[in-house]
């Protein structure tokens, strides 16, 4: 009787004692997971790698390579995809500005699509496939959701946004010719790297203004590489169409459907004019022999006044007239009607960095010729035949003096 009276006080004495110093234990781990990941981080980390429902064992193999986002993180970080968030609305559906739980500002692309045509095993696979390409001129694929009927794709949010708008859109934002000159190199790299360096060859497809992101320190980055992978074939190609592109398209691909990489120099070279110039490569509201760009642009050459192409602004500011004038030059490679002309773009990367010789006599690029173009019994097919191979080509001379 009396042991155990004596050994009740001292057992009750080490309970409290062990309690204490597991609260203690417990304590300290909470502020260090506190200290160092901070309470929307953790949720962001929980949210983002939760398994969407109802995913198999097979699916999880995706899974571990790729972020999957939770449809409520998406809604909540879109203000439930708000009106004020839209950021714009492509051939591929709308995209929305969010904002993770940790401070990470997303653009969610809210794909309209239907489900049917590809399942969740295929559309994760080319999540993952996507997100593997990485490069620093390529816009970076977060992760995904698949929820109900929607289906988004999550991609890091570019601070100075796409260069449509700087080129011709709202915002007031001038761009000299060495920020212009380093956008068209880090865009020629990117398509490089899509073509020809990274593990699986890819075709962009729709190169354009508003797929060129700008991050804070306006360095390009060409989004939506990949997306035609989530639609059926016919379907990314009325896309294009249909979000008006035309006028970026290669003449093989918008007759024939021809798709090679050799499409998407062409799409550059329209690009490079439209940087330059600083206007849309169709403009219905100009005069009439300025309303096709590479048209336009080849009238100006050949009358020695190319010069005249150049943004009047950037002009002002100050450029280097001989590299502008390489770089059209340059441009006007990759607008040849017969897309084995067009140099690659290793090559283009190795031109415009002065790595090869220097283009000493551009060729004529392809266009429609106006009188052809009112009749609408003549398609582009018949026209880009007639063009002058470059070989025989009558072009003039850069010993033409320029103004
Ligand atoms: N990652 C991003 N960061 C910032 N803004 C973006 C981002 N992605 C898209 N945007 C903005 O959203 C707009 C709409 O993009 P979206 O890709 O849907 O349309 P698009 O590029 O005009 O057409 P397409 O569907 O043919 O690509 C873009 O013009 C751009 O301004
Ligand atoms: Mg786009």
């Amino acid at each position: 009787m009396q042991t155990s009276a004596s050994k009740q006080p001292f057992s009750g004495l080490f309970f409290f004692l062990g309690s204490l110093v597991i609260l203690f234990i417990l304590v300290l781990l909470i502020f260090i997971l506190w200290k160092f990941f901070k309470p929307g981080k953790l949720r962001a980390l929980i949210s983002r790698t939760a398994k969407p429902p109802g995913t198999s064992d097979a699916l999880s193999v995706h899974l571990r390579t790729i972020s999957y986002f939770n449809f409520h993180t998406l809604e909540k970080a879109t203000n439930n995809f708000h009106s004020n968030n839209l950021l714009g609305c492509g051939g591929f559906g709308p995209v929305f500005l969010g904002k993770l739980g940790d401070g990470q500002l997303i653009a969610v692309k809210k794909l309209s699509l239907d489900k049917s045509q590809q399942g969740d095993r295929e559309f994760l696979a080319e999540v993952r496939l996507i997100t593997s390409i990485q490069h620093k001129n390529l816009v970076r694929l977060l992760g995904c959701c698949s929820d109900g009927a929607q289906r988004l794709l999550v991609y890091e949010y570019m601070k100075n946004r796409s260069l449509d708008q700087i080129l011709y859109g709202k915002s007031n934002i001038f761009l000299n010719w060495r920020t212009r000159y380093q956008i068209i190199l880090g865009i020629a790299r990117g398509l490089q790297y899509l073509h020809e360096d990274s593990h699986i060859r890819i075709v962009h497809r729709d190169i354009k203004a508003s797929n060129i992101l700008l991050d804070d320190k306006f360095q390009p980055r060409i989004g939506d590489f990949g997306l035609a992978r989530f639609f059926p074939e016919d379907q990314a190609y009325l896309s294009t169409a249909f979000a008006g592109t035309l006028g970026y398209t290669a003449p093989e691909y918008a007759i024939r459907g021809e798709l090679s990489e050799k499409a998407d120099i062409y799409s550059f070279g329209v690009l490079v004019l439209e940087i330059i110039t600083c206007r849309k490569n169709t403009d219905l509201s100009l005069p009439s022999e300025m309303q096709y760009l590479p048209e336009y642009a080849w009238k100006l050459y050949e009358r020695s006044r190319l010069i005249d192409l150049v943004d009047p602004k950037m002009q002002e500011d100050g450029i280097l007239e001989k590299d502008v004038m390489q770089t059209i030059y340059v441009a006007f490679l990759c607008l040849q009607p017969h897309a084995n002309l067009r140099p690659p773009m290793s090559e283009i990367v190795a031109m415009l960095v002065r790595k090869v010789a220097l283009v000493e006599t551009p060729t004529r690029p392809a266009f429609l010729d106006r009188k052809q173009r009112k009749d609408e019994k003549i398609s582009w097919d018949a026209t880009t035949d007639c063009f002058p191979s470059p070989l025989q080509s009558d072009s003039p001379s850069l010993s033409r003096p320029q103004k």
